[in-house]
């Protein structure tokens, strides 16, 4: 069994077999993209920041979605992160065994600089969106608000200055932390007040953060201690 409300220190796939059948109403959850290089790349005074840790290579969606299809209730709803490679293999497995929805888009207003100046800049992130099984979409919890707010495209910064969370060094504390406005948008509409909300990839918690704030429940694990330390001290302070 496995506590709510609490981050465990674990590997995705070990925590999710511990999370019975059924368990979640919604996953929101944002898994490594995969993109990352060996080496950083610095420009005049600039640092590209090209290598977000180890967790970002060599990682398989496949063993994940399962599990995760197994532990969401057969109207519950994932909405999963991802970089633009990765849109095909998740809508493939969602047209083939999920019930898929939609492609949002994350349009950030600040992308990574191109300092070759030979292609355009990645100013999207991705987030595909489906039910776990093929019910009648009116049985999953949508709140929908009006027309105008829920268009499939988030347009907003990457993080700075505040709400991007520093080390104890005054540095980035995650390489990939996400807004907690996109994350409270996607909350809000898909659970009601007291759901539980799963993120197996919790990095500094902005999941577990949003769904305090919308007094959600939520469970989830993360597979850097560092990362687990920063999300306790960072949901005392709520
Ligand atoms: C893209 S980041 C998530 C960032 C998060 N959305 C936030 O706003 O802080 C992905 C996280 O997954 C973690 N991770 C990678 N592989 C994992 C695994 N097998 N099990 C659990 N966590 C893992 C990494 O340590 C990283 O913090």
């Amino acid at each position: 069994m496995i506590k709510i409300n609490h981050i465990e220190h674990a590997d995705c796939l070990e925590y999710l077999k511990k999370v019975p059948d059924n368990f979640v109403d919604l996953v929101v959850t944002d898994p490594p993209y995969n993109v990352s290089q060996k080496n950083n790349i610095k420009y005049k005074n600039f640092n590209v920041v090209k290598n977000f840790g180890d967790w970002d290579f060599g990682f398989d969606p496949i063993p994940v979605l399962k599990e995760l299809k197994r532990v969401l209730k057969p109207n519950g709803q994932i909405y999963i992160f991802c970089a633009t490679k990765q849109i095909p293999l998740y809508i493939s497995v969602f047209e083939k065994d999920w019930f898929f929805r939609n492609l949002l888009v994350w349009n950030k207003t600040n992308p990574a600089p191109r300092m070759s100046k030979t292609n355009f800049l990645f100013a999207n992130e991705y987030i595909v969106y489906a039910i776990n099984e093929k019910v009648k979409p009116s049985s999953a919890t949508f709140n929908f608000s009006r027309q105008n707010e829920m268009h499939n495209i988030f347009i907003t910064s990457a993080l700075q200055g505040k709400e991007r969370l520093k080390d104890e060094n005054g540095k980035t504390a995650h390489p990939t932390q996400k807004p907690l406005s996109v994350l409270k948008k996607l909350i809000e509409i898909s659970s009601n007040k007291g759901d539980i909300v799963l993120d197996c990839f919790m990095g500094v918690g902005s999941t577990a953060v949003a769904c305090k704030e919308l007094r959600r429940n939520w469970v989830g694990c993360e597979l850097d201690e560092k990362y687990c330390g920063i999300i306790k001290e960072r949901l005392a302070s709520k």
